[in-house]
């Protein structure tokens, strides 16, 4: 479905990164892998190149605006172009069960930074590259907290909820180039990252769903490929909740 499709995956070093880069590759994407997890972001890549799979690694610091443009520059030099990019690097753990007055404004705004200006500038220094690859296509994993407003987590949630706004905004601007921009809400999924999770939550989840049972990495695969795919060329600016039902859009 994706053969030969260039596709960039912030956070690609592990967690839902790691499936959405091995799952498009062997789709038959070129991959590159951008993670402030060097270590474990070049280990991802040679694995799946072992495999047969068509993986590299870049080290990006979606902090740092210096670091995402070079980490762009050289994707985009070893794939020879740009289709794709999916913004999916984020904080997304260890900053839970603190309320809206325990949050200190230091992490309120690094998670800011990182998720919803790290998105805005990697799509930046993406743009004139899916512009010109007359397909190109912009997915942005929010998560489905932003969608229901999930408890204890607000900078999370608000970083998620300006992820959504933004991507409309960039659906019309980018449109103009035929570059689809879409969100994907994931609910809580199995992976590193929520193993801290109280299992009160995980509980929640599993009895809200429409299925009622654990959600995985490889649940969001299918539907993070379709938005990438040609199939999906006059679908823009929405938003795809992929959560077994919790949330219905
Ligand atoms: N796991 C879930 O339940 C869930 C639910 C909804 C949404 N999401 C979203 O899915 C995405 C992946 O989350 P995950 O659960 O795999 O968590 P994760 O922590 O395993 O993945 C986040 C990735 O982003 C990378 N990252 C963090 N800061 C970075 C920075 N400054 N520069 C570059 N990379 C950085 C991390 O190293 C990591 O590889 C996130 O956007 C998250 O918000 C996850």
């Amino acid at each position: 479905m994706l053969s030969g499709k260039r596709i960039i995956v912030t956070g690609g070093a592990r967690g839902l990164g790691r499936s959405f880069a091995e799952g498009i590759a062997r789709q038959g994407a070129h991959v590159v892998i951008a993670d402030i997890l060097e270590e474990q972001g070049h280990a991802v890549a040679v694995d799946l190149r072992a495999d047969g799979l068509n993986v590299e690694f870049y080290p990006l610091d979606l902090a740092a605006p210096d670091s995402v443009e070079n980490c762009v520059e050289q994707a985009v030099k070893s794939l020879g172009g740009l289709d794709g990019l999916i913004n999916n690097g984020a904080i997304a753990t260890g900053i839970g069960g603190k309320s809206m007055e325990e949050i200190d404004v230091e992490t309120w705004d690094r998670v800011m930074t990182v998720n919803v200006r790290g998105t805005w500038l990697m799509t930046r220094s993406s743009s004139p590259h899916l512009r010109a690859s007359k397909a190109g296509r912009v997915v942005n994993v929010a998560s489905d907290t932003a969608l229901w407003g999930a408890p204890m987590l607000m900078h999370y949630v608000s970083s998620k909820g300006a992820v959504i706004s933004m991507s409309r905004a960039m659906a019309r601007e980018m449109g103009t180039d035929n570059v689809t921009v879409n969100v994907i809400a994931p609910g809580l999924t199995l992976c590193e990252a929520t193993e801290y999770v109280p299992e009160e939550r995980h509980r929640l989840y599993m009895e809200g769903r429409a299925i009622n049972r654990e959600q995985y990495p490889e649940d969001i695969v299918g539907a993070v490929s379709f938005l990438l795919s040609d199939s999906a060329g006059f679908l823009t600016g929405q938003v795809l909740p992929v959560n077994g039902g919790f949330v219905m859009n």
